[in-house]
Formats: C-alpha cells, sequence, structure tokens
C-alpha cells in the first residue's frame, strides 16, 4: 500500500448511478478503482467523503437530474468543504468543464471513457476535468474484478459506443466509437464472475450484437461468444442487451435456437413504425424488415419475449406515422417496452428540426402506452400455471419470501422459506400483479 493509499484508508464513497445498464457496470468498476485506493462504498450519503454521480445524457430531463441532485448537495459541501463531488458518465463528457461553471461545488468530472484516471485525478496527479477519448483502453487498466456485491447476476460490458448515429441520440458523442473488448478478456471476466458465484451474465453494449472479435479459427461474432460462454461450468445463464434490429446475424439467431443458457429474452429497440420516421431517425431499416426479423427469431425461439424501445413525436411524425407504430406493436405483440417523448439533444442531427406539438405527442405517448401496457399484462397472463427458472436475487417484501427474475426477465416473488440468494429453481406462476409474478416452488 503506497502513502497515499494509507492516508486515504476507510474513506467512503457514495456513487449515485442514472441511466443505462452500461452506467452500472461502470460504477462498478470506478467503485473497484476507487476500493484500490482505499475508499469503501457507503449507501449514506451524509457519511461521504467523496460523491459520484455517474450520469447520463439521453434526454433532457435525465440530465437536468444532475443539476437538480448537486443543488441538493450544497448544504453538505458547505458543512464539510473538504467533500469531494465527482460527476462521471454521459453528461461529464457532453458538457465538461461547463458543469464546474455552472456548478462550482464540483471537483472532478470524468467521461466514461477515462474513469480509470479517476484515482489519480483525486490525487491531483491528472486533470481534474478529463473527458477525452484516450487511445489505452481503459479495461486495461483498471483493477481485476473484486466482489464489491456478492450477487448472482452480474453485467458485463463486451463492446462500447457507437456509430449508427440515429439522428436523435447523443450516444455517439458520449461514447465514442464502436469498440469490441477482446475474446480473452471477456472469457476471463467472465470466469472470474463465475469464480465469484455469479450464475447469471448480462453482456452489456450500446450495440451488443454488433460485438465482433479475433477468436480461435478467424474472426468471431456475439453469436460465436455466446457459444464459447455457454461452455464455462457454473454459468447458468445468459442474456445481452442493447441489441440493433441491423445486427442481428444467422449465429445470433442460431445460437437462441441451440444454446439452453442463452435466456428466451430480446430487447430489441425499432424506435418507429412508420418507414418515413424510421428514415428521418437514420435507423437504417424498415417496419417491414423489423418484422421479417421478429419472424425469423420466432421461427429459432418461439417462446422468446420480446421488447422495444419507442420515441414518439420525432420531428415531422403524423397521425399517420403515428397509426403505423400502434400497427407494428400490434403485429409484434411485446413483453414489455420502454417509450419516450421525444426530446431535442444539442449536437444531434435532429436538434433543430421542427417539433411536434407537446399536446400531440403526449397523447400519442398515452395511447402507446397503454396498448403496450395491455400487451405486457397479456404477456403475464401467459405465463400463468407455467413452470419456469427463476433465480433468487434477493428477500422478498414479506418474511420467508424471496424474489428473482424468471428465464423470461419477470419479477417473480416466491414463498421459499429454506431458499438462499443465488439459488436457481423451479416456479409455477400462480398470480400475475401488475409489474411482477408470484409462483410457487415446484417439487
Ligand atoms: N443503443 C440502443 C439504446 C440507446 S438509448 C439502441 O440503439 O436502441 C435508449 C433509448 O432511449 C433508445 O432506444 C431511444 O428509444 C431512447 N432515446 C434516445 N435518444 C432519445 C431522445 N433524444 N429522445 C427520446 N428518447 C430517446
Ligand atoms: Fe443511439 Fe442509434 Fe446508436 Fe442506439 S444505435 S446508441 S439509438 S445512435
Ligand atoms: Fe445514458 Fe449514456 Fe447510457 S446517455 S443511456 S448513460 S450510454
Amino acid at each position: 500500500m503506497t502513502q497515499d493509499a494509507r492516508a486515504t484508508a476507510a474513506k467512503k464513497l457514495f456513487i449515485k448511478t442514472y441511466g443505462c445498464q452500461m452506467n452500472v457496470y461502470d460504477s462498478q468498476r470506478m467503485a473497484e478503482a476507487m476500493g484500490a485506493e482505499g475508499y469503501e462504498l457507503t449507501e449514506d450519503q451524509s457519511q461521504a467523503d467523496m460523491v459520484l454521480l455517474n450520469t447520463c445524457h439521453i434526454r433532457e430531463k435525465a440530465a437536468e437530474k444532475l443539476y437538480s441532485d448537486l443543488g441538493r448537495l450544497k448544504p453538505l459541501k458547505a458543512a464539510r468543504p473538504d467533500l469531494k463531488i465527482g460527476v462521471a458518465g454521459c453528461v461529464a463528457q457532453a458538457e465538461g468543464e461547463e458543469i464546474v461553471r455552472r456548478m462550482p461545488l464540483v471537483d472532478l468530472v470524468v467521461g466514461p471513457q477515462t474513469y480509470h484516471r479517476l484515482p489519480a485525478m483525486l490525487r491531483g496527479e491528472a486533470p481534474a476535468i478529463l473527458t477525452e477519448f484516450p487511445p489505452e483502453d481503459k479495461f486495461d487498466h483498471l483493477p481485476e474484478r473484486r466482489a464489491t456485491r456478492r450477487a448472482p447476476a452480474a453485467f458485463l460490458t463486451v463492446q462500447e459506443g457507437c456509430d449508427k448515429f440515429c439522428a436523435f441520440c447523443v450516444v455517439p458523442y458520449t461514447r465514442g466509437a464502436e469498440v469490441s473488448r477482446p475474446v480473452d478478456r471477456i472469457l476471463a471476466e467472465a470466469r472470474d464472475l463465475v469464480a465469484r458465484g455469479v450464475r447469471e451474465i448480462t453482456l452489456l453494449g450500446q450495440n451488443v450484437n454488433g460485438w465482433h472479435g479475433a477468436g480461435a479459427g478467424g474472426e468471431w461474432g456475439f453469436g460465436r461468444l455466446i457459444r464459447a460462454l455457454a461452455e464455462i461450468d457454473g454459468l447458468d445463464r445468459i442474456r445481452y442487451t442493447t441489441s440493433h434490429p441491423n445486427d442481428m446475424a444467422d449465429d445470433l439467431i442460431e445460437a437462441h435456437r441451440d444454446i439452453p443458457q442463452l435466456m428466451p429474452y430480446l430487447h430489441l429497440p425499432v424506435q418507429s413504425g412508420s418507414d418515413r420516421i424510421l428514415k428521418a431517425m437514420n435507423r437504417k431499416h424498415t417496419a417491414e424488415q423489423y418484422l421479417r426479423l421478429i419472424d425469423r427469431i420466432r421461427a429459432a425461439r418461439p417462446d422468446i419475449l420480446l421488447t422495444s424501445d419507442f420515441i414518439v413525436g420525432f420531428p415531422g411524425e403524423t397521425d399517420q406515422d403515428h397509426a403505423d407504430t400502434l400497427r407494428l406493436i400490434e403485429q409484434v405483440g411485446f413483453g414489455t417496452a420502454f417509450s419516450f417523448k421525444y426530446s431535442p439533444r444539442p449536437g444531434t442531427p435532429a436538434y433543430d428540426r421542427p417539433e411536434v406539438d407537446g399536446a400531440v405527442a403526449d397523447a400519442r405517448l398515452q395511447e402507446l402506452q397503454a396498448l403496450l401496457n395491455r400487451q405486457q399484462q397479456a404477456a403475464q397472463q401467459s405465463m400463468l400455471g407455467r413452470t419456469v427458472g427463476v433465480l433468487f436475487e434477493k428477500p422478498g417484501r414479506e418474511p420467508g419470501q424471496m424474489v428473482g427474475k424468471s428465464d423470461y426477465l419477470h419479477s417473480v416473488f416466491v414463498e421459499a422459506p429454506q431458499a438462499r440468494i443465488g439459488d436457481l429453481v423451479q416456479v409455477r406462476i400462480v398470480e400475475s400483479a401488475p409489474n411482477s409474478l408470484r409462483g410457487e416452488l415446484v417439487g
């Protein structure tokens, strides 16, 4: 342990994570990097020596949360001027020093590709604002995974960034170009997680199914990577998110047919059901192509549960375009979906385009969400009487109860007083609540 590390021993770090699962993963890696400096995680912000806000820039509301949270930190910083406040993630990348100008209480600003340097920044050995895309790979400079949290399900980022440049989206600017992590690193990290008791891994990337890399026998696609992961003894479940329709290669669809560990669940954002709007969004696929893709996926894995993302009120969207989106939703039948009102983001191609009337967009969003909610309830109802695998992740609301995720990613509450976290059990679904299921142990 270095002199500096001793001086900071047992300091407390509070991290708040906004946005997507990749940020959740990054927060864990930052906690590990700070752990090597003697920082321990705390759940209590008032006890923290450092507060780190890992931010999301995807919609205006997401970005503004940072500033309201920073406002709330003012009294704490005033009472304890040695409290360090750091801003990480996609707002850090997008706004950089503007954050410090607006909120001088911020000590450090670090982007998603530079957070391996967080300890050096804190020691004053690196600039306090770091938002470049460095040539080195941050993963080569981060400490090995540590058991910061004992959980049976873990995230593993395999791909970062995006080259697709959808007209509404900040990700290509905040996360940078598409990069795939090498096969050997991914397999090593997965084996390490499994050795620490992890039974389920969700592979992460902004375009995770666009992952590719050099493996045994030549260039591997994402399906081949999943086959290699499925050979790891003790890795019972594999999931991945988020996928782009244009990167749904045959080997991945075949993996859904052939690999029992690959869970029957797919999040495949389509954004709109109107070809005119898809074109304006620069999505590079039509509604019909999406539907045919769904047919092929369902032919390979008939029980797969599909989910998606929708943007409502994209510039130029007419009632007819909206009706086309509703029709696509009817045609597919989703297990659930995320839907958002379009939010113009500075620096993106659609930013200056004339907006749809706010009230019209609100009404469309409500109509779309009502339909998606009906589909969600129908999908949950269809689970009644079925026996599914459930991996227990935590105790439930009532004594003796456990809660975990089904194969289809539903939250399932089960009366199981003898069970332990990490048990993977067979459960018969007996009841459907608005956002969860209830089941009984089988056998
Ligand atoms: N890489 C994924 C997810 C990107 S962000 C993909 O390609 O689908 C997650 C979701 O946020 C997107 O699918 C989109 O539905 C939504 N989103 C992104 N930018 C948005 C914006 N400017 N306004 C509203 N929703 C947006
Ligand atoms: Fe954003 Fe489109 Fe890239 Fe997804 S594919 S991250 S929506 S630019
Ligand atoms: Fe948000 Fe960045 Fe993820 S903008 S959705 S945190 S990649």
